[in-house]
């Protein structure tokens, strides 16, 4: 089923970000109209296209910062939606412990604002980017969404934290907004179609956009940070989760909401596949996906970096009835097709 103009609105806000813009896309595929709010600070206009190519058609997208209060009360007064997924944040780990108050300016006010506008415009359903950032290094495996939260590695992750408990004190003081903030693993892949895929700005911070740089020789090499773990071949292990599916479980929590059936007005859910890889593996599976040799070096490790941690999915499954379809393999193959689209 695809939108239709009376189809419902949805406010995305960096929707022409990696995982907005996939979101926005199965958003159409499910019936509703998103609108995208996008400052394009870490993003560019061509994801526009690539939406427009897929979609055969155009979708409404704002220029606009999301902390830009006249601004979005204007877009909200015209567009009248019914829910709001809130991607936009400042999101480089690094950056965030140079920069730390920007951060939290960007991150937090933007989200302060939302939590005021959708009471004031009567729109009740929000979806919160959230991340698996918020456990640290957990003492068990995998880890579930009782698995305590410990002190943020970073400031970015500390928004996370922070901005998941301004959700749930709002709730809890009965400001009229239902939420789920969805924890995510580590996002991965692209469209099949590698019209949309992820943008990184200058030199990646995240393995895999490394990896098909390097594989496609924009890269001379990859360092594989420590290879002394305590994991099966010494490196460390992630759960890498396809960016298709993580949009998928964006528009069934937006159904769980405005079903209106939820057991309370706030929960957190863990978005990953439930599986561990190690960083050498993911290189092997890429390597035998795409036929195309990586070079890399182990080096020393990185600062900050968990040693392991992957998702307990349970609750996204019962919650959601949403589960990861993609492998590792399919995740890397879209992920190499889009690096050799913008190569
Ligand atoms: C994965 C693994 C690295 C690059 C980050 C954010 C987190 C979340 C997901 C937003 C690690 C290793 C990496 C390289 C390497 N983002 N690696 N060589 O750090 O798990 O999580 O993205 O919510 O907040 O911190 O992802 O892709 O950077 O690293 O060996 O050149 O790959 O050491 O073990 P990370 P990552």
């Amino acid at each position: 089923m695809t939108s239709t103009s009376s189809s419902p609105k949805i406010l995305v806000t960096g929707g022409a970000g990696f995982i907005g813009s996939h979101t926005v896309v199965s958003l159409i595929e499910a019936g509703f109209e998103p609108v995208i709010i996008d400052n394009f600070s870490n993003s560019e206009r061509s994801v526009l296209v690539g939406l427009r190519t897929i979609l055969g058609r155009d979708v409404t997208c704002y220029p606009v910062d999301c902390n830009d209060e006249a601004e979005m009360e204007s877009i909200f007064q015209k567009e009248k939606p019914i829910g709001v997924i809130h991607f936009a944040a400042h999101k480089a780990v690094g950056e965030s412990v140079a920069q730390p108050l920007k951060y939290y300016r960007n991150n937090l006010d933007s989200l302060l604002l939302l939590l005021e506008l959708m009471p004031a415009f009567k729109v009740p359903n929000l979806v919160f980017s959230s991340s698996c950032t918020v456990y640290g290094q957990p003492e068990q495996l995998p880890v579930t969404e009782e698995t305590p939260r410990l002190p943020a590695q970073s400031p970015y992750g500390n928004t996370k934290a922070i901005g998941e408990d301004i959700i749930r004190d709002a709730v809890r003081a009965k400001v009229p907004v239902k939420a789920l903030a969805l924890r995510y693993f580590n996002p991965i892949g692209a469209h099949p179609s590698a019209q949309i895929g992820e943008l990184p700005l200058g030199v990646p911070a995240n393995l895999v956009p490394f990896i098909t740089q390097t594989a496609a020789g924009i890269r001379p090499g990859l360092t594989v940070y420590g290879d002394d773990y305590n994991t099966p071949d010494g490196t460390c292990i992630r759960d890498y989760i396809d960016v298709m599916d993580l949009a998928d479980a964006h528009v069934q929590a937006l159904k769980k909401l405005i079903e209106k059936d939820m057991a309370s007005s706030y929960d957190v859910i863990n978005i990953g596949t439930g599986r561990g890889e190690t960083v050498l593996n993911v290189i092997k599976t890429f390597e035998e996906a795409t036929g195309v040799k990586v070079n890399y070096a182990i080096g020393p490790r990185r600062p900050g970096d968990v040693e392991k941690v992957y998702a307990d999915v349970s609750k996204a499954t019962k919650v959601l009835n949403w589960s990861a379809r993609r492998s590792l393999a399919e995740s890397l193959r879209d992920a190499w097709q889009w690096q050799q689209k913008i190569s």
